[in-house]
């Protein structure tokens, strides 16, 4: 049973899972199209009484608040969502919970950062998956914490896909600023989807670190999109993090190492040029 499973992991996590899974999906809404059961991680009688319906194996939990400036305006939403929303999956499920978390729980001081580096979130999104982690390890005896980093891909129906804006805007022939001073390793959902996948088959416990394998900056990433849709990359200006004013602050060097998993699996992570060139193959 996965929850938040129409967006934008979901959606991946859907293509990989369902070939050799019993897959349920559920959400907040259910798109036109889609198959799944309404669920809503801060309701938590209704929440059990859909975990007792589906009796999963799995709980795989995509739900969260993402939009890390919304969590800061609103804090105690993201805290209800985020941390509250765990809690309920904690007291409503015995079994196996595989949770995403995010590098964000990091201050961005001097990353990329493995599984024992001090956690130190700068914004509510951060403190609240923070939370939620060692809600985790504090209340289910079986449970994996994988942590990733901006995921991309070429969906246009999630609200925030940095590679749907990029090319669009590109496409429309509108000059974009994109910051410089943002490092990590974007990873392919599909990416993300397939370690799950693996580390459901290996029965892999604890908590993990999985991003691809380029560590760029975010204007350095907008770059390689646009030369790999042959696109003009002369509309794409750098600017800093700080001329954003943004709601919340951003880790700035931050990102994932992932040789933990990498030994465990025995996988490789993955280019964003090869990425790309799957990405636009599949969309042919
Ligand atoms: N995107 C990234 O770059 C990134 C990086 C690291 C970790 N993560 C983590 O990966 C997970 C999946 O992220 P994503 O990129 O797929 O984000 P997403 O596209 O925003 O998906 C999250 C889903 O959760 C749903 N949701 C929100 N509140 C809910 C609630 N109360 N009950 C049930 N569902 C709820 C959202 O529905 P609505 O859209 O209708 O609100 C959305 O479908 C999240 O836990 C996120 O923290 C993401």
């Amino acid at each position: 049973m996965v929850t938040g499973a129409f967006g934008q992991l979901g959606f991946a996590l859907d293509k990989v899972l369902s070939n050799n899974h019993d897959l349920i999906r559920t959400g907040l809404v259910i798109p036109n199209g889609q198959n799944g059961l309404l669920a809503n991680i801060q309701n938590k009688v209704h929440l059990n009484e859909v975990i007792t319906s589906v009796s999963p194996d799995i709980v795989i939990n995509l739900a969260a608040m993402t939009n890390v400036d919304d969590c800061e305006k609103r804090p105690k939403l993201a805290r209800e969502i985020n941390i509250a929303g765990v809690q309920h999956l904690c007291d409503s499920f015995n079994g196996k919970i595989i949770h995403i978390s995010t590098d964000y729980v990091f201050d961005g001081k001097n990353g990329p950062y493995s599984e024992n580096d001090k956690v130190c979130p700068i914004s509510v999104y951060g403190q609240t998956k923070l939370a939620s982690e060692q809600l985790l390890m504090n209340d289910s005896t079986d449970h994996l914490i994988i942590r990733g980093n901006v995921l991309y891909d070429n969906i246009s129906y999630t609200k925030a896909s940095f590679l749907n804006w990029v090319v669009e805007s590109l496409k429309n022939n509108q000059k974009i600023k994109v910051v410089k001073d943002q490092f990590n390793n974007p990873t392919w959902t599909r990416s993300m989807a397939d370690i799950i996948e693996l580390c459901i088959n290996k029965d892999v416990k604890g908590i993990i670190h999985w991003g691809d394998s380029d560590y760029i900056s975010r204007y350095d990433f907008a770059l390689m999109i646009a030369e790999k849709y042959s696109l003009n990359t002369s509309l794409i200006s750098p600017i800093l993090t700080e001329e954003l004013s943004q709601e919340a602050d951003r880790p700035l060097q931050s990102g994932l190492i992932t040789d933990k998993i990498v030994k465990i699996l025995n996988v490789i992570p993955p280019s964003i040029d090869d990425c790309l060139t799957a990405i636009i193959e599949k969309d042919k």
